[in-house]
């Protein structure tokens, strides 16, 4: 089995993300950068952590017109990322240029696409916030519609709640490749999570890539938390 941890690099500086980072690698599948390190520390960060040979997350969600996304996905193909992220709520014709061009800028350089990742509906939203900007306010229903509509358009890989896996299980591909934040073990502080599962449920559940951030990098020991999270899943 492939090490399905990435751990969410949600720190400030470059330098603090290349520490963890080299505490890490080894330990476990591959770091997400997000919009806070990613304004921090720019497209350089992502250059380090290849250095290190370390698999790169590109969590920026892309949400624009059909030709600027496709334009920021053939940079991102360029930095070498392996994951990136797009919202699904950016329509098919954003989708399907997302997936193109990462197929086509990589075949030009010779490298595996990256897999584009679709977000469905953000779990900070509930239904009355959904209503608000004039979505279908059933939060499960939301998600399928979108989990539908990212398959057809072709992409690969999804970012979703470990509570929605089971039911977007149902109705995608089995190829589909699930990316789940929300993880925390029995032990871990829930922080501002509120659905969660643990590292093993998640993956017996049926996600292929979890995104660990506090439970890691702010624990005692980073790399203790990392192995104890790793064990847990060869031994479940
Ligand atoms: O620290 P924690 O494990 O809660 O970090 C989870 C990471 O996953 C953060 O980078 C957060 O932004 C991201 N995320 C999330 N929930 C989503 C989408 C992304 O927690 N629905």
């Amino acid at each position: 089995m492939q090490n399905p941890i990435l751990v969410a690099l949600d720190v400030p500086t470059g330098a603090e993300a290349l520490r963890l980072a080299q505490q890490l690698a080894g330990v476990v599948g591959g770091f997400k950068v997000g919009s806070e390190l990613f304004t921090h520390a720019g497209p350089s960060i992502v250059r380090q952590l290849r250095e290190l040979s370390c698999a790169v997350f590109l969590d920026l969600k892309f949400h624009d017109i059909p030709n600027t996304v496709a334009k920021a996905v053939a940079a991102a193909v360029q930095l070498d990322v392996q994951m990136l992220t797009v919202h699904t709520g950016g329509g098919r014709a954003m989708m399907a240029a997302a997936e193109q061009s990462a197929q086509e800028a990589s075949r030009k350089i010779g490298r595996p696409a990256p897999l584009v990742l679709g977000v469905t509906v953000l779990t900070s939203l509930n239904s009355n916030e959904l209503s608000e900007v004039g979505v279908e306010p059933n939060v499960g229903r939301q998600v399928e519609r979108l989990a539908e509509l990212a398959v057809k358009s072709g992409l690969r890989g999804l970012v979703c709640s470990p509570l929605e896996i089971a039911r977007i299980r149902e109705i995608v591909p089995s190829t589909l490749q699930l990316v789940t934040p929300g993880i925390r073990g029995p032990g871990d502080k829930l922080d501002d999570q509120k659905r969660t599962l643990s590292p093993s449920e998640a993956i017996k559940a049926g996600s292929d890539w979890l995104v660990i951030g506090r439970p890691i990098y702010a624990a005692p020991d980073p790399k203790t938390a990392a192995q104890r999270i790793a064990e847990s899943l060869t031994t479940a």
